[in-house]
């Protein structure tokens, strides 16, 4: 296990059956829409979990890519969204949105872009998330919940499965908490 890690919270084998859970679930609530599914990566984080999760839908499905800033750098939430890289498509009416994250923790990125998808006229949108942190919730976002969670877990720093500390750890196959010396915390 690499050094840097104190524990780890989601191995390999429990990832594999979250993102078969949630591919399944998706199956079933997208079954027969007449619409394009399309699955939502934010960069970079949630590149693994895509990945992961895309390959076990059954249903076709379309992906694409937004960059938002959140985090500067560090461990600490900047508090406002910027959008990096956008989405540029005419036919969002026709089409079946699922945001695919990495984690959740003050919920302002997820909530910003579900309002942002809906304003540019997107059929429905619904978001996904490995990882969800609710202890971490913004005070005036207290009551979003993500439609689909892999793990909810408790208010660490955690680090691996596409998640960084300034760049590293996003290969590790699995979800750690990164020793607090390392971030000086
Ligand atoms: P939110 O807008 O505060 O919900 O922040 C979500 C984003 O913060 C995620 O997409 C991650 O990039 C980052 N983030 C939040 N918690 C962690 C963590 O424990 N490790 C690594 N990145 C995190
Ligand atoms: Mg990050």
């Amino acid at each position: 296990m690499n050094p840097n890690i104190a524990s780890v919270l989601v191995d390999e084998a429990e990832i594999d059956r979250i993102t078969t859970r949630i591919a399944a679930e998706i199956d079933r609530d997208y079954q027969n829409t007449g619409r394009k599914l399309l699955l939502l990566c934010i960069l970079k984080g949630s590149v693994v979990f895509m990945g992961d999760l895309m390959k076990k839908i059954t249903l076709p499905v379309e992906i694409d890519f937004m960059k938002v800033s959140s985090y500067g750098s560090g461990t600490v939430s900047g508090g406002q969204v910027n959008i990096l890289l956008d989405l540029h498509r005419k036919d969002l009416p026709d089409v079946d949105i699922i945001i695919v994250e990495d984690i959740i923790d003050s919920g302002r990125t997820l909530s910003y872009l579900m309002e942002y998808l809906r304003l540019k006229g997107a059929h429905s949108v619904r978001t996904c998330t490995m990882l969800d942190k609710p202890e971490r919730r913004d005070e005036k976002l207290r009551d979003f919940r993500p439609d689909y969670v892999g793990a909810v877990i408790p208010d660490e720093f955690v680090v691996g499965y596409g998640l960084d500390y300034d760049e590293q750890y996003r290969a590790l196959p699995y979800v750690g908490i990164l020793r607090p010396e390392v971030y000086g915390g």
